[in-house]
């Protein structure tokens, strides 16, 4: 172990992207794998610094810091839980915890985008890139440019795991996906994470799941009187054929089906 340069530092936790350290000082250094880009890296770094200034409860990043040849950053560390493991530990106090989880993306949809890369774009190149038919891509397309730009700052990936339960707030992590769009662009992305993303599928944890999505959809609503589930609706449809895309296979079908209702909702072909 002489020779990891990590080996004197408590191993804190790991991601898909990244592992934790803690480095004292209440600091914790986050070590990307090497397939992670240097944009994204840079984006998660500028975009926590963003939500920080604004007020969003998060850990913004302190410092670029490479290790060992690989590329860091510095995070305050957290104290807590992922809010995945803490309802776990405590199921009877979930419906509280994605009610505050649904409060602090309203507060996050409140602030701006800054010169965060812009969300339909984003949209635009993961559907052109992604697995649909060509009919279905360009009808898409073309329906993406009538919708509103937005200017908010979104997460892109706010689900159970980048959320920490930190005493004695919530604070949002990992904003490598960050951009500046419409925020019920966002909060599709996060019932689809919620609903369909990675994490046990069997029926009961699925009847979890959708009830979940909805504590979660409620209090976000509640939050931001200017959006509704008409604003839903519209984004559905293209934020799903994006996110196709990156999807791995879980609750394939079930994601189908939800896709091509909201592809039909709005008129447009289905992949089915
Ligand atoms: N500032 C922090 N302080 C303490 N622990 C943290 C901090 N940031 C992240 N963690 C822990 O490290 C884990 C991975 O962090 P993060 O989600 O940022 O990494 P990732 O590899 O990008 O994740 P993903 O798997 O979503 O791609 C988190 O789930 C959390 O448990
Ligand atoms: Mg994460």
């Amino acid at each position: 172990m002489m020779n990891d340069p990590m080996a004197r530092y408590a191993f804190i936790a790991k991601g898909e992207s990244a592992e934790l350290f803690d480095i004292g000082n209440g600091q914790a250094l986050k070590l990307f794998r090497d397939s992670v880009s240097d944009e994204m890296i840079a984006r998660e770094a500028e975009a926590s610094i963003h939500a920080g200034a604004y007020g969003v409860p998060t850990a913004a990043a302190i410092r670029r810091q490479t290790w060992g040849g690989r590329r860091g950053i510095v995070y305050p560390r957290l104290e807590g839980s992922t809010l995945m493991d803490w309802i776990r530990r405590n199921p009877m106090r979930a419906g509280w915890a994605l009610s505050q989880m649904g409060v602090i993306h309203g507060k996050m949809h409140r602030a701006g985008g800054g010169a965060l890369r812009p969300l339909k774009k984003v949209l635009a190149t993961d559907i052109v890139y992604g697995p649909a038919p060509l009919t279905v891509q360009r009808a898409a397309i073309a329906y993406l440019e009538t919708l509103p730009d937005g200017d908010v700052l979104t997460h892109g990936d706010f689900h159970l795991g980048n959320v920490m339960m930190t005493p004695p707030e919530m604070m949002v992590i990992d904003w490598s996906k960050a951009a500046a769009g419409h925020p019920a662009a966002d909060a599709v992305r996060s019932e689809m994470l919620m609903r369909f993303g990675i994490g046990p599928a069997d029926w009961v944890t699925n009847l979890w799941r959708d009830w979940a999505a909805g504590r979660l959809r409620r209090a976000w609503l509640a939050a931001l009187p200017d959006v509704n589930g008409r604003d839903l609706d519209a984004w559905r449809p293209v934020v799903a054929l994006a996110w196709l895309r990156a999807r791995d296979a879980r609750r394939t079908p079930a994601f189908m089906r939800y896709m091509d209702k909201a592809l039909q909702r709005v008129g447009l072909p289905t992949l089915h």
